[in-house]
């Protein structure tokens, strides 16, 4: 989404277009949800289902992959130790696309030479796929899928979270005049197939109220909707959107998920959940989204923007992301357990919110399934743990390392203390205090007792063995036993 969103010049674009997209959302009474789901690959694939049954496109993700997961990765999937024939199906350099001597487990467009075909259709038991005894079975539908996917050119897809979206042909729709952005068509013809009729078109008022809390998160107030409805001119509503972007309340909106992502908060989380202040990385938060900073810079700044060279104040603040995790300072609580969980959750966070993927199973232990290994996760570890912080801390505030931000006020009084503070030390006798010094201890050494044992009493050395060494003091029950047990030694 964000990548998406981002470039301001193509959202300008879009939301001057949006009046006919708000249409829709009026159309469908289904809102603002349905539209963003729309670009979802999950959508797009429920789109492409309608349109693909009419073509019989088969779709490798769609249609192939969870019948090969379901039947037959079990023997021919990641686990090495249950791996059957040397043929896995859960990538695509598995063998299933390698010549085999003197066959092919798959041959693009021609089911019949395909060995893996010929096996899940054999009617001999004993050659047939998946075994008998395996517990697996494919029905007629879907060993006909895989017929029609090997004779349509068995295009393989990697995982849908991973392939980048692509835009879908437009789908026909009866009626026509209907539709004034290519999103209502989709729309359209969903309802269409439901059998269902658009809704009335939203007056200018529910518009203005939709525009303003999609832009600004905030209502239009009563002067702006009388204002908005006595305007006639054609470009009315772009003139409230270019007002609405304008707004710094823009930035605040376009804010909101983000600092949910990257876990604002203004307190320690844990404990007695006390204060600390976070809102100036907030606050560069929403000046970013107002001042349209591109999205690789964002990321620079928040990852490593204390890093780069000479850092601005901003840039340092940016990196406020990193120290938005939970802090500790409970009593009794372990320091190097709590620094480990800072710098877990700043890997956690950056592989989630970045990645769009999670991380954490890998803090443990590898997973057979899972592209991300131990060995991934603690490399990113061990560059999140370069933090000079304690492990508990955050009594007092914010926890180390800090950032001062004084306010122009706070830093002239800043200023102006430290020039005091140096007027105040370089009127300190500080050459007559060490030449007294020096003439003290000359005379203060030669008056140090010779034997600074006259007068002890008694006299007991760690390293000795513990009994009295002053040769003065009556023997102690102790200098008996220990004198007793070296003579028997
Ligand atoms: C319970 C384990 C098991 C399951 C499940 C299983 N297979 Fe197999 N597969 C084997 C074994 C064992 C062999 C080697 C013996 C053979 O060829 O019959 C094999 C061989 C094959 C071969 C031939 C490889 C070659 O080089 O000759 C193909 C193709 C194949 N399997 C496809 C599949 C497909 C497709 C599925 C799922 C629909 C599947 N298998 C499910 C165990 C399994
Ligand atoms: C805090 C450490 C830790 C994290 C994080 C962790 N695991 Fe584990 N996992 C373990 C330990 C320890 C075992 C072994 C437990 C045992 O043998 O009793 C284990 C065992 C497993 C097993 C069983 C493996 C087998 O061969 O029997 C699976 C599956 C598993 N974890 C999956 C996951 C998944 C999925 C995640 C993420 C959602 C995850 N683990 C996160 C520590 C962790």
């Amino acid at each position: 989404m964000i990548s998406n969103c981002w470039d301001r010049a193509s959202r300008i674009r879009r939301l001057k277009r949006r009046r006919t997209r708000l249409k829709s959302r009026a159309a469908t009474g289904g809102g603002f949800l349905l539209v963003l789901f729309l670009f979802s690959p999950v959508a797009q694939r429920a789109l492409y289902a309608q349109s693909a049954a009419a073509a019989k496109h088969i779709d490798f993700n769609r249609d192939i992959r969870p019948i090969l997961s379901d039947t037959c990765f079990k023997c021919h999937g990641p686990d090495e130790e249950t791996r059957q024939a040397n043929l896995r199906f859960d990538t695509k350099d598995g063998g299933a696309f390698e010549p085999r001597e003197g066959y092919r487990i798959i041959v693009p467009g021609a089911s019949a030479e395909s060995r893996l075909f010929q096996k899940i259709s054999s009617k001999d038991e004993a050659f047939r796929m998946p075994p008998v005894d395996s517990g697996r079975s494919l029905t007629a539908k879907q060993i006909e899928l895989i017929r029609q996917w090997i004779d349509q050119g068995a295009k393989w897809e990697t995982h849908w979270a991973y392939l980048a979206p692509k835009r879908p042909p437009l789908p026909r729709v009866q009626n026509a005049r209907w539709p004034r952005n290519p999103i209502d068509n989709f729309i359209l013809a969903r309802l269409e197939s439901e059998k269902l009729r658009p809704a009335p078109e939203a007056g200018r008022a529910t518009l203005l109220r939709r525009v303003s809390l999609d832009l600004a998160g905030l209502p239009p107030t009563p002067k702006e909707i009388a204002a908005f409805l006595a305007d006639r001119a054609p470009d009315a509503y772009e003139k409230r959107v270019d007002a609405l972007l304008a707004s710094p309340h823009y930035g605040e909106r376009l804010a909101m998920q983000w600092l949910d992502l990257a876990r604002y908060a203004d307190t320690h989380g844990y404990h007695i959940d006390s204060h600390r202040e976070m809102w100036h990385w907030r606050d560069w938060v929403i000046e970013t989204f107002n001042r349209n900073l591109p999205f690789d810079q964002f990321i620079v700044d928040q990852l490593a923007g204390d890093l780069l060279p000479s850092p601005t104040v901003k840039q340092r603040i940016a990196t406020g992301f990193c120290r938005n995790h939970m802090i500790n300072f409970e009593g009794g609580a372990i320091p190097a357990e709590y620094h480990n969980e800072y710098v877990v959750d700043r890997v956690d966070t950056v592989a989630n919110v970045f990645m769009g993927s999670t991380l954490g199973c890998s803090r443990c232990h590898d997973h057979k399934y899972d592209p991300f290994k131990l060995r991934d996760y603690y490399r990113l570890y061990a560059l999140f743990n370069n933090v000079p912080e304690q492990g508990l801390d955050g009594r007092e505030g914010n926890a180390e390392p800090v950032l001062e931000l004084p306010s122009p006020e706070q830093q002239q009084q800043l200023d102006e203390l430290k020039e005091k503070i140096a007027a105040a030390k370089a009127a300190l006798p500080e050459k007559e205090i060490t030449a007294l010094q020096g003439e003290w201890q000359k005379t203060a050494l030669t008056t140090i007792p010779s034997d600074p044992r006259d007068g002890l009493v008694s006299l007991y050395e760690f390293d000795s063995d513990l009994a009295d060494s002053s040769g003065h003091g009556r023997p102690t029950s102790w200098d008996v036993a220990t004198t007793a047990t070296r003579a028997k030694w």
